[in-house]
């Protein structure tokens, strides 16, 4: 079954849970939509967990688009979430609309995401209006590190818990078809799920949310052991890849790989020939 915005919509009034996760790539896209993840979300922690910068600052319009191509290629059920990296929205509704589109005609996603609240509203309608539907995303907002004083925890406070909840009333009037609320209180997160008509989606906000989201090389630890609190490990690949490299290298250094079965047998006589032509 293919799933979409309103497939997500239903799954929040029939208290079905909505499973999301990252992805970057073809191979693992795959993987992820045969074993059922609903949503593939092509984040911009791509610039963490595949490109290797310290944040998602520097991530492209460009870097996003290759990628999200990539996980389309790989996705027959899962809808595909493109997600707007830095300054591709933020300086415009022009620039908002333009890249979200480029992620329709290029990334072929079936929708994206923005993070922030009630200052974009204004390009959520633009964008919706244009048929592209929007995810929100509120709480630790990864692109805006710099203005958090690092990645903190949101909505702690009764200031901070009153400004989200604004936030999220906001975008959901401006027409988001789901909300990703990335570490926030347990307690708010569930209350604030009661409130929305759309569905939520967690990490790091407890299980009282609509959805669940995940980077995965973080449930697989193969980020260099750095999960953060809120990722479970949900099977150790990053050892299993460690220990497969490792014996890989052994084995070649030994001259034990590759054995006579991995390679390709050449009709004897053609070889007797072929020495006594160059010997
Ligand atoms: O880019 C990303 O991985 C995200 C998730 C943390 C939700 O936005």
């Amino acid at each position: 079954m293919k799933h979409t915005v309103v497939t997500l919509r239903q799954q929040k009034q029939n208290k079905e849970k909505i499973t999301m996760l990252t992805v970057y790539d073809y191979s693992t896209a795959k993987l992820m939509d045969e074993a059922g993840i609903e949503v593939l979300l092509v984040g911009d922690s791509l610039g963490n967990t595949v490109l290797g910068y310290p944040d998602t600052l520097s991530v492209t319009m460009d870097d996003m688009l290759h990628h999200c191509a990539a996980v389309a290629r790989g996705a027959k059920d899962a809808l595909v979430l493109g997600d707007m990296p830095f300054m591709s929205y933020q300086a415009s509704v022009y620039d908002a609309v333009t890249n979200a589109g480029r992620f329709m005609k290029e990334g072929r996603a079936q929708a994206v995401k923005l993070e922030g609240g009630a200052q974009y509203a204004e390009h959520i309608r633009a964008i919706t209006a244009a048929g592209i539907p929007v995810c929100g995303h509120l709480g630790l907002t990864p692109q805006s590190v710099n203005a958090f004083g690092g990645f903190k925890v949101q909505g702690k406070d009764t200031g901070g818990a009153c400004r989200l909840i604004e936030d999220a009333l906001a975008i959901e009037e401006a027409g988001v078809f789901a909300i990703v609320l990335e570490c926030v209180p347990a307690e708010l997160a569930a209350y604030l799920t009661g409130l929305l008509q759309v569905p939520t989606i967690g990490i790091g906000a407890g299980s009282g949310t609509d959805g669940q989201v995940l980077v995965y090389q973080d449930m697989l630890s193969m980020y260099g052991g750095r999960s953060p609190k809120f990722a479970k490990v949900f099977a150790d690949v990053g050892s299993l890849m460690k220990e497969g490299f490792a014996s890989y290298c052994k084995e070649t250094k030994a001259g034990a790989f590759p054995g006579p079965e991995h390679g390709f047998a050449m009709d004897p006589g053609l070889m007797e020939t072929i020495r006594g032509r160059y010997s």
